[in-house]
């Protein structure tokens, strides 16, 4: 896609993914140059966008998961440490990287409560090539969560965020009053894509990082700030 802005797309590949067959035959349509792969790395998809160029990177929060996703072939990993928003890892960012790097010395994204360009340089400093970064952008002006849910990130610090697996069966951080408005159910097993898509809409996920963000900001703002502060800290070492 000649002139387009680098994108990429998040893929749940998991069995009960109804829209998986058609969202991959939508990535290789449009030859999307990077395809974020959660829940489960399958071999047979990385061949089929490593076929026409574009590159998959695999969200990790142990070294098992690391492990596998390496085996079925993928491009590049990212660690998903302890504070992340979504099905966050329960790992110190510092030791996930350094176990990550004793086996795997290509591409490698940290996250887990980014919001500051110069903990982009410390993620960099610690191993990893890259910072990803989700719960900041979250209230940007372009992200399409609603009002409600903006104005409960602005609101919050790192002690109205949740851990806990009641939602949708894997562990994941959660903004506790939309924990409090909701009627929870009982402990049950992982949920099918689906039923989890309904109960990411009316229970709200963010990571640790919802402190440093204060107002509604357009996402080039952040981008500025953030690149403006990793200038800075690299030209203070
Ligand atoms: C509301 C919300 C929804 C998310 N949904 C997904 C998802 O569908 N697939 C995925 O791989 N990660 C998902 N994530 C996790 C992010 O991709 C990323 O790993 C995480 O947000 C990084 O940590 P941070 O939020 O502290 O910056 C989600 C995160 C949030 C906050």
């Amino acid at each position: 896609m000649p002139g387009a802005a680098p994108f990429g797309v998040n893929l749940i590949v998991h069995k009960s993914n109804p829209r998986l067959d058609a969202d991959l035959e939508l990535i290789v349509r449009h030859q999307v140059p990077l395809v974020i792969t959660s829940l489960g790395a399958i071999a047979d998809l990385v061949q089929v966008v490593q076929g026409y160029g574009g590159l998959v990177f695999h969200d990790v929060t142990n070294v098992r998961h690391a492990e596998k996703a390496l085996e079925a072939g993928v491009d590049g990993l990212i660690a998903v440490a302890a504070g992340a928003g979504g099905h966050a890892g329960t790992m110190s960012p510092f030791a996930l990287v350094d176990e990550i790097r004793r086996f795997f010395q290509g591409p490698l994204a940290l996250s887990g409560a980014i919001t500051r360009g110069h903990q982009i340089a410390a993620a960099q400093m610690m191993g990893a090539d890259l910072a990803y970064i989700g719960s900041h952008f979250i209230a940007s002006e372009e992200s399409l969560a609603s009002p409600a849910q903006k104005d409960m990130v602005i609101g919050a610090g790192p002690a109205d965020i949740v851990y806990t697996d009641r939602v949708t069966g894997v562990g994941a951080n959660f903004l506790r009053p939309s924990l409090e408005a909701a009627t929870l159910p009982e402990p049950h097993g992982a949920l099918s894509v689906s039923e989890e898509a309904k109960a990411w809409k009316t229970i709200w996920s963010a990571g640790h990082g919802v402190g440093a963000t204060t107002a509604v900001q357009p996402a080039r703002s952040i981008c500025e700030r953030l690149i403006a502060e990793y200038q800075a800290a690299l030209q203070s070492e």
